[in-house]
């Protein structure tokens, strides 16, 4: 667990050392710092810098000191901006275009005669030093959002539309990430018992405590849909590292006179009389009673919801704040309808509140 912490810690500064390297902290650092330095002797000594170049005196040096006061007030924006500069790079671009600007402006104001060449020291320190490391901070900035954006490939559903059958469903089923994978047991009102993988199984609400899942249309016959239909109750078994395969062969088409438990290698087994049958091989098994129907009118699929009646799980898995836990269990996950995974847990994290920082419980 500590080892896990550490390690994200680290991913984490990693991605912060390559977004903002060390250069770019202490550039804007030695900006800000200059600015303010800089902007505090305009302030104090507003004529210093007229003695120093030989440039005439302006008629309100009040006028030169508020110069003195936004460059040094931005030499704090600098410095704020030093500590993620990916993130503030506004602040970079706004004292970038005032070094591009302010040189335009001094060498309009040479060529009018305004200010004498020796002025030009102020340019080449406040502005153009910093043109190099500035612009490349903004480069930076430019290519981390370009760069992300052209290693990405897109497909519009008029594209992903025109894929062939088979290969436009594992697309599309990938899409919603890692997914339980469950048998589901159920039997006809004659006993005949009938397994089958699912991996549309969701948490619908813990009071009353309430599952969903989804069947394919019934356009063809649906052997765990018309069990349920018919005995009002089924079961969910959590398929684990031992018998993926034995799961997975239960998607397969048999007669509905062939029950996949024996077809497939897995026991049935009967629970506290429960009248649907459990896989014994399941370590994390449910009995439901049926509940409610409901066809989704957009692509004619069904959503049965079931209420849970009683649980099973392996006697160390239950932890004290009520979380099971399934990958002591060895619950397995699937992702698409053919690629089975085995979890690794990340940690815990406390309550989220918007004024309480999160933990690792
Ligand atoms: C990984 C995986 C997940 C599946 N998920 C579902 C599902 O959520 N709903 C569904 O109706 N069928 C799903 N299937 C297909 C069924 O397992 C398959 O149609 C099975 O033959 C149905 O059996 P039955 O006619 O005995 O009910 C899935 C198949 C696989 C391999």
């Amino acid at each position: 667990m500590v080892f896990k912490k550490l390690r994200s810690f680290n991913f984490s500064i990693e991605i912060g050392y390559f977004m903002n390297p060390p250069w770019m902290k202490y550039t804007l650092i030695l900006a800000g710092i200059y600015n303010i330095i800089w902007g505090t002797w305009v302030v104090l000594f507003p004529h210093h810098i007229f003695e120093l170049t030989g440039a005439t005196r302006p008629n309100y040096l009040e006028i030169w000191q508020c110069v003195g006061m936004i460059v040094a007030v931005y030499g704090l924006g600098y410095y704020i901006s030093a500590f993620n500069p990916m993130r503030h790079w506004p602040i970079v671009l706004v004292g970038f275009l005032g070094k591009v600007f302010g040189p335009i402006g001094f060498a309009g104001a040479l060529y009018k005669e305004v200010f004498p060449l020796s002025f030009g020291i102020n340019i080449i320190f406040n502005d153009l030093i910093w043109w190099i490391p500035f612009g490349l901070i903004l480069y930076r900035k430019y290519q981390s959002t370009s760069r992300v954006s052209s290693q990405m490939n897109h497909l519009s559903e008029i594209e992903f539309s025109k894929f062939e059958d088979r290969k436009r469903a594992r697309l599309i089923n990938s899409l919603s990430g890692f997914k339980s994978a469950n048998l589901i047991g159920t039997q006809n009102k004659d006993g005949a018992t009938n397994l089958s993988i699912v991996s549309s199984v969701f948490h619908l609400g813990a009071s009353p405590a309430l599952v969903g899942l989804i069947i394919r249309p019934d356009t063809v016959r649906r052997d765990t849909l018309e069990n349920i239909r018919e005995t009002k109750v089924f079961t969910i078994n959590h398929v684990n590292n031992d018998i993926v395969i034995e799961s997975h062969q239960t998607s397969a088409r048999y007669r509905p006179e062939q029950s996949e438990f024996q077809e497939c290698g897995l026991t049935v087994q009967y629970l506290k009389n429960f009248k649907a049958p459990f896989v014994h091989e399941s370590k994390i098994k449910i009995a439901l009673e049926f509940k409610r129907e409901q066809r989704i009118e957009e692509n004619g699929t069904i959503l049965l919801i079931g209420q849970i009646k009683d649980i099973y799980f392996p006697e160390d898995c239950l932890e004290n704040d009520g979380k099971l836990n399934i990958e002591k269990a060895g619950t397995i996950c699937v992702s698409g309808l053919d690629n089975y995974h085995s979890t690794e847990s990340i940690g815990r994290l406390s309550y989220a509140k918007p004024d309480r920082k999160l933990e690792w419980i």
